[in-house]
């Protein structure tokens, strides 16, 4: 061990569990850029000021979690917290929303948040997010939700709801808000508590405590105060998800961290988890453009969560069907040999077969050992004899059938076993 270990709730992704990862990641944007979603990558620190008028100025995100720093040039820079306001900065920068509309992005990587860490639960973490910006159409809505849903289902989980909510429109959600402050104001509330009234009321809601909890069985509910508009969106979306057989569950008291949303909103949880319930979430977020001194630009999107889907694939003990990393792995004994599988392998590698070698210069039994532990369905043996004979030995790894080949042939035989196209 050196003197260094990551930094509290931050963790490494190593071999082999950093497989599951990458298979998480490829099994979420595979659908996406069959669905139209093109790529986007944006830096990992943007200006604060983006994700305090975007994520919200009174939200945790911003008020407690961001990791903040001010650059020797004197810039006020956040790591990112979440991806949906810089990928819609980054889509009106490049003026994408001039050209035809929606315009359909999605993104992978890492984002920051000075949470406690807990199970499920890091300052570092994974997405994977899509956003569908410039359409107001329910059919968007739906279709961000059917492909995150299939993408858990094509990985393997079933124990997983989503939750769906509308939260209103600058039309109606005023109206709410201030019939849900006069109803919280009558609360037995502590101090911060009642702070939030007149902040962020919606956040309420979600708070978890039992004894607030149990005052708010009366709450007034969105769900009620709809305008007509609001309502009819959210009764096609959620036909389109009957339609498509994605069961949902309505939670007329779904509030996001996140104060962007507008009309649909929902959120993938998973009952395996714990506290950190929620593998994903999202919705639309009618007016984040202008928040962010763009022009109107009506999106909706979602981000998933990489870590907290590996878990939930592992508390349901689901495993991935990932495959080896290695077809062929060469094991010399002596230098000629060295020489001669080395230059298989290269020739394998350009060829697209996944090869590897007994580097090191190890004893055949441990060069052995190294094939059989690579995963590896055949291994290419040589020592002197067999190059005097000019063969190499083709063996089967699984069979333990072994068969010599002229030395000339040995990619193109290991090739045809692996029945690439076009071996010889
Ligand atoms: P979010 O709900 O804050 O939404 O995060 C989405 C997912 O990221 C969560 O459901 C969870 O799986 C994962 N996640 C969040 N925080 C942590 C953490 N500290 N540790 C591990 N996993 C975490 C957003 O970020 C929005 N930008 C989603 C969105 C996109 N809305 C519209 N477009």
């Amino acid at each position: 061990m050196s003197s260094f270990s990551a930094p509290k709730g931050t963790y490494d992704l190593i071999p082999p569990d950093s497989a599951d990862f990458l298979a998480v990641r490829e099994a979420i944007s595979a659908p996406l850029r069959r669905a139209g979603y093109g790529y986007v990558e944006t830096p990992g620190f943007e200006q604060v000021e983006l994700f305090a008028r975007g994520v919200g100025a009174s939200t945790d995100i911003v008020t407690k979690e961001m990791y903040t720093l001010t650059t020797k040039g004197g810039d006020e820079l956040a790591l990112r917290p979440e991806g949906t306001a810089s990928v819609l900065r980054a889509a009106l920068q490049a003026n994408l929303h001039r050209g035809a509309l929606p315009v359909k992005l999605w993104y992978s990587g890492s984002y920051y948040r000075y949470e406690r860490p807990q199970a499920g639960r890091y300052r570092h973490f994974s997405q994977v997010g899509a956003e569908a910006l410039g359409a107001e159409d329910p059919a968007l809505d739906a279709e961000l939700v059917i492909l995150a849903a299939d993408a858990y289902r094509t990985l393997g989980l079933r124990r997983f709801r989503l939750l769906l909510n509308s939260l209103g429109d600058a039309e109606c959600r005023p109206a709410y808000r201030s019939a849900l402050q006069e109803f919280l104001r009558g609360l037995d509330l502590d101090e911060d508590t009642r702070a939030r009234i007149d902040i962020n009321p919606l956040r309420v809601l979600d708070d978890k405590r039992e004894h607030v909890q149990a005052q708010l069985a009366d709450a007034p509910l969105m769900r009620d105060h709809l305008c007509q508009g609001c309502k009819s969106y959210h009764e096609q979306v959620r036909e389109l998800l009957l339609a498509a057989e994605v069961p949902f569950e309505d939670d007329p008291r779904l509030v996001r961290g996140l104060d962007y949303y507008t009309r649909t909103t929902f959120e993938f949880v998973h009952d395996g988890l714990g506290a950190q319930s929620a593998v994903g979430g999202g919705g639309r977020y009618d007016g984040l453009s202008e928040m962010i001194g763009g022009p109107a630009l009506p999106s909706v999107g979602w981000a998933l969560g990489v870590d907290r889907t590996v878990l939930a694939l592992r508390a349901e003990g689901v495993a991935l069907d990932v495959p080896s990393g290695t077809d062929v792995f060469a094991v010399p004994v002596g230098e000629e040999a060295r020489r001669t599988l080395f230059a298989a392998v290269t020739e394998l590698r350009r060829h697209g077969v996944a090869a590897d070698f007994a580097y090191g210069g190890k004893g055949m039994k441990n060069a052995m050992k190294s094939a059989n532990r690579s995963g590896a369905r055949f291994a290419l043996v040589a020592g002197e004899r067999d190059l005097a004979e000019g063969v190499v030995q083709l063996k089967d790894l699984e069979s333990g059938e072994q068969t010599a080949v002229p030395v000339a042939e040995a990619a193109s035989a290991v090739r045809a076993k692996l029945n690439c196209p076009s071996a010889r």
